[in-house]
């Protein structure tokens, strides 16, 4: 595998509208995040990917873009922009944007221009199909956010138009050569201003399964998910290597696609030496228990089921590339509310549990991607009614819940476990009000329990799960263990045994164990050899004895083992 000057980073995930707010107006901004590089430098982050600040009506948070050469306001300017791209390279911190290609916002220019004339060039642009009151429509998809994938063409009663999100997220025609061309000339110009790369939204939506048909409906609403799709469309690499060629790889530009339904023998062409991402998210463990019938129907995720996701992950990897570990992003719940089972984060042992998590995803090879809120173990929040809930995906699935028969209450349960508000509540930086975010009123509320989770009562505390993930991110830029923590091969250990993970990470210079005991109770561990260091422990003892480890609730160690 060859080595990339990305290889060795660690990255952050920043969510501009909630990270921190520089002017007071209640909305996360640009220079709120210029302010805060030197904390992601303190934090030892390397690169930094922002969700969305381009111009847009916001109906999907900035993933709806009416502008894709301009700032929303809300935001900031260009003059901002740069000036953020210019500092955190001082820092040493690269600049990820995300690149959301496969749809615009009905707002967009061209969009509008299709609106008035569907039969001229922009109409082309789009998926725009001939549709009359009462006919079936093109096809029988349900959007992702719920609903069908066909809205009436705004003006032109006998026409609909395609949006696998939003109905205000139409999505763009790739196969038209124009509508591609436009897309890697923005690229381009960005890429010109000093960006270290791109994060890809959705991209695997890019190529449909054409001519449009109906799949078999897997809920009473007589549709089908839009992703069942993917396994019929093919070519999609096609345009992925003709969008590298024609703009990142004549910049070295790090990419990280977000691809869902990959086909395995593909993932080399994705991620392999000559893929056309450097990278994509590992969501192995993000799909485990996901449920047709939508977040009401959903399991909770066993340490069992989490641990094999992990591991499969690792072994179809190795050999190919590297894949980005996360525990949560902005699309989904808190992960110490999701993959520690329920009450674990306000139990007793809860600060040594969230550690646990993040350190066991943290040592896995590839490159460990934070998301912002996750270092100081940030969890779920709690909304009483549906009124209270910005994400419109949630409100989508509330009304499956209802259709599918549960009550408001009931609803509102899948509602709390998975609304993507969960991840999306204010940064909270210290106990004053608004948890420091911001001076005016937060665009979404600050989760009330600021006053004990913030990152002022965390830096100081050397037990705290902040100073953890320090710990964490100075052991990946250690040179005496780099070698081993970024490229070493993960070898599982006991992984029959419940309620463990460990993994050994095999490198040229040494050999590291990495344990956590996924359990609220104490677990004897036969060690594999001598200890020669104890380089991480989540609690204060180690308690090792002839060749056992007693390890307490949720502890999680790496160690240096004797040659
Ligand atoms: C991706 C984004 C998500 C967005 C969707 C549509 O999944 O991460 O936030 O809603 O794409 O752009
Ligand atoms: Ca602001």
């Amino acid at each position: 595998m060859e080595r990339k000057w990305w290889h060795g980073k660690t990255a952050y995930q920043i969510y501009p509208k909630s990270f921190c707010d520089a002017n007071g107006d209640g909305i996360g901004d640009l220079r709120g995040v210029i302010q805060k590089l030197d904390y992601l430098r303190e934090l030892g982050i390397g690169l930094v990917w922002l969700s969305p600040v381009y111009r847009s009506p916001l109906a999907d948070q900035g993933y709806d873009i009416s502008d894709y050469y301009g700032i929303d306001p809300r935001f900031g300017t260009m003059g901002d922009m740069e000036e953020l791209i210019r500092e955190a390279g001082r820092r040493g911190i690269g600049v990820v944007m995300d690149l959301v290609v496969n749809h615009c916002s009905d707002e967009h220019e061209w969009f509008q221009k299709a609106c008035q004339d569907p039969d001229g060039k922009y109409g082309q642009y789009f998926y725009i199909r001939k549709h009359r009151d009462g006919e079936p429509l093109p096809c029988n998809w349900r959007s992702y956010f719920g609903g069908p994938v066909w809205s009436p063409l705004p003006g032109h009663n006998d026409r609909v138009y395609l949006h696998l999100f939003h109905r205000k997220q139409p999505d763009l025609n790739w196969e038209n050569p124009e509508v591609r061309r436009e897309i890697y000339k923005m690229i381009n110009w960005w890429l010109d201003k000093g960006l270290a790369g791109f994060r890809i939204d959705a991209i695997i939506n890019i190529k449909k399964a054409l001519p449009f048909r109906d799949y078999p409906a897997d809920r009473d609403d007589g549709l089908a998910s839009a992703d069942k799709m993917l396994f019929h469309a093919k070519g999609v690499l096609d345009f992925l290597n003709e969008m590298a060629e024609e703009t990142f790889r004549k910049y070295g530009a790090f990419t990280v696609g977000e691809v869902f339904n990959e086909k395995p023998e593909e993932l080399p062409l994705f991620i392999g030496d000559k893929g056309c991402f450097s990278t994509m998210f590992d969501f192995g463990e993000t799909v485990l228990n996901q449920n047709p019938e939508g977040w009401h129907a959903q399991k909770p995720i066993t340490a069992e089921q989490y641990k094999k996701a992990c591991f499969e992950s690792q072994r179809k990897t190795q050999d190919t590339g590297f894949l980005c570990n996360i525990i949560e992003n902005h699309d989904e719940p808190r992960g110490v509310s999701r993959y520690l089972p329920e009450g674990a984060c306000a139990g007793p042992h809860g600060v040594a549990a969230k550690k646990m998590l993040g350190g066991l995803n943290f040592m896995l090879r590839g490159l460990p991607f934070l998301y912002q809120g996750q270092e100081i173990g940030m969890e779920n929040t709690h909304c009483g009614s549906i009124e209270e809930v910005d994400d419109v995906s949630a409100h989508g699935e509330y009304k499956a819940a209802l259709a599918a028969g549960l009550s408001p209450a009931e609803a509102m349960e899948g509602v709390n476990r998975f609304s993507r508000d969960n991840a999306r509540t204010p940064f909270q930086w210290d106990a004053s009000d608004n948890a420091g975010f911001t001076t005016g009123t937060p665009w979404l509320p600050v989760n009330p329990n600021y006053k004990q989770i913030n990152l002022a009562a965390q830096r100081n505390d050397p037990d705290s799960v902040w100073n953890f993930y320090r710990a964490l991110t100075a052991l990946r830029g250690n040179p005496a263990y780099q070698e081993t923590v970024v490229y070493g091969e993960t070898e599982p250990y006991l992984p029959e045994r419940e309620n463990l993970m460990a993994y050994f990470r095999r490198g040229a210079a040494q050999t590291l164990l990495v344990i956590g005991n996924f359990q609220d109770a104490g677990q004897e561990v036969p060690l594999p050899g001598a200890v020669k260091r104890v380089l991480i422990n989540n609690l204060k003892e180690f308690p090792a004895q002839g060749g056992v480890l007693k390890a307490a609730p949720w502890q999680f160690a790496v160690l240096e083992m004797e040659a």
